[in-house]
């Protein structure tokens, strides 16, 4: 191998080091004791949730992915989490579930997850699944019962079930709050609402498009 060939590896290996070192560092932070169940209750604030004195088996427990949950809403879909806030057990250990259930033609909005990777398990059902990279590239694919798909951190991505019949799926994360920023949702219905000058420039439309994309996204009162 020439000199050059060799430093070119050496190099792609550091390369290859460094980015699985970041990738390590930050994820969710490490715990440092056996666990730390969280105080949902508590007044202090720390990065995660303090700890509680004493805990029991149900804080590492739920069962509220046992059952699918109701899809009759605009978008056809419904997430249910089952991650820190409802999993006390799971403070500090950087990993959470979900269950998502799409009715026939439901789709998950496309949106981001700012703290985790996602991977989802199709429990019944078929969907067409996507991401888009930071170079505008989707990468998609059909997804049916018993396979799996990986969407990478902060990437934004979306669910969208083009079948006859429901479907669900089971979602991994690696935080123990992966967090969700719903692309429309954030954009057409935040509050203070973003400015409709900011809206019609960023999407090249008119003033009357953007309002009325804000109030069908308007949350329901
Ligand atoms: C969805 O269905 C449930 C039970 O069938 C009902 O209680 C609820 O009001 C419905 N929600 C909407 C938005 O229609």
């Amino acid at each position: 191998m020439a000199a050059s060939a060799k430093m070119a590896s050496i190099l792609k290996l550091c390369a290859l080091f460094i980015a699985i070192f970041l990738g390590s560092v930050s994820a969710d932070p490490d715990l440092l004791q056996d666990v730390c169940v969280a105080d949902l209750a508590s007044g202090v604030k720390v990065n995660g949730f303090a700890c509680k004195a004493t805990f029991s088996p149900t804080d590492f427990f739920s069962d509220a992915l046992a059952k699918p949950g109701l899809t009759n809403n605009s978008m056809g879909s419904l997430v249910t989490t089952a991650n820190v806030e409802k999993i006390p057990g799971l403070n500090t250990l950087g990993v959470s579930l979900a269950r998502i259930d799409y009715a026939p033609g439901g789709l998950n909005p496309p949106h981001t997850h700012p703290r985790a990777t996602e991977v989802v398990f199709v429990l019944e059902g078929e969907l067409d699944v996507g991401f888009i990279t930071t170079a505008n590239v989707l990468v998609s694919k059909s997804i049916k019962k018993g396979q799996i798909f990986v969407f990478p951190r902060g990437l934004v991505h979306f669910q969208k079930n083009n079948g006859k019949v429901p479907a669900a799926v089971i979602s991994a994360f690696n935080s123990q709050l992966p967090g969700t920023q719903s692309i429309a949702a954030t954009l057409f219905a935040a509050t203070p609402p973003v400015p409709d000058n900011v809206l019609t420039k960023a999407f090249q439309v008119g003033t009357k498009e953007v309002e009325k994309i804000k109030s069908r996204l308007a949350p329901k009162k």
